[in-house]
């Protein structure tokens, strides 16, 4: 039997097709870009979260001379909106990125190590994370509405159930 899954997704060509709440994180994203600690690969990115009560927690990618010790701008924004704000809701996720200098038309997704992180506090809240994602620019942007359209057949926590 073969059967056959297929990701919709919304692609913001323009700024203008974008709605205001998601252009005012991507913009915030942009901002924490500018602050990320990328010395060792010079690809610069920054996160946005939404919270429920419309905090917005910024991130963005820490790198380290130990390489692997470094960490992805996803999951320093995730992780803190998780330690400040354990039983808020996390409603909305912007992604930015790009090489230190150059602009970017193509959005940069998450890598797969972030998605899994995004899917545990998805998980843990009951409720989709919207991801919205773009290059150095505010647009083109690309928005999925759960992180299982970026990560599907996903490992989570109801495996670890007898
Ligand atoms: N990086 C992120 O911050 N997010 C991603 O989804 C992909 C990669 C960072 C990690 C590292 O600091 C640099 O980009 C190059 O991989």
């Amino acid at each position: 039997m073969i059967k056959e899954s297929s990701v919709i997704y919304n692609y913001y060509q323009n700024e203008n097709d974008i709605p205001e709440d998601e252009k005012t994180l991507i913009k915030k994203a942009l901002q924490a870009r500018e602050n990320a600690y990328a010395r060792y690969s010079d690809f610069m990115v920054g996160a946005a979260i939404l919270m429920e009560d419309g905090t917005i927690v910024t991130g963005n990618n820490q790198e380290n001379a130990a390489y692997p010790s470094g960490l992805c701008a996803e999951r320093v924004t995730i992780y803190h909106a998780g330690a400040m704000y354990p039983n808020m809701k996390m409603l909305k996720l912007a992604v930015v990125g790009g090489m230190r200098g150059c602009d970017v038309d193509t959005p940069v997704a998450p890598c797969g190590a972030c998605r899994q992180a995004i899917l545990e506090y998805s998980q843990k809240q009951g409720a989709p994370i919207e991801i919205i994602f773009a290059g150095t620019k505010t647009a083109p942007a690309i928005k999925v509405d759960d992180i299982e359209d970026l990560l599907p057949f996903c490992f989570g926590k109801d495996f670890l159930q007898k």
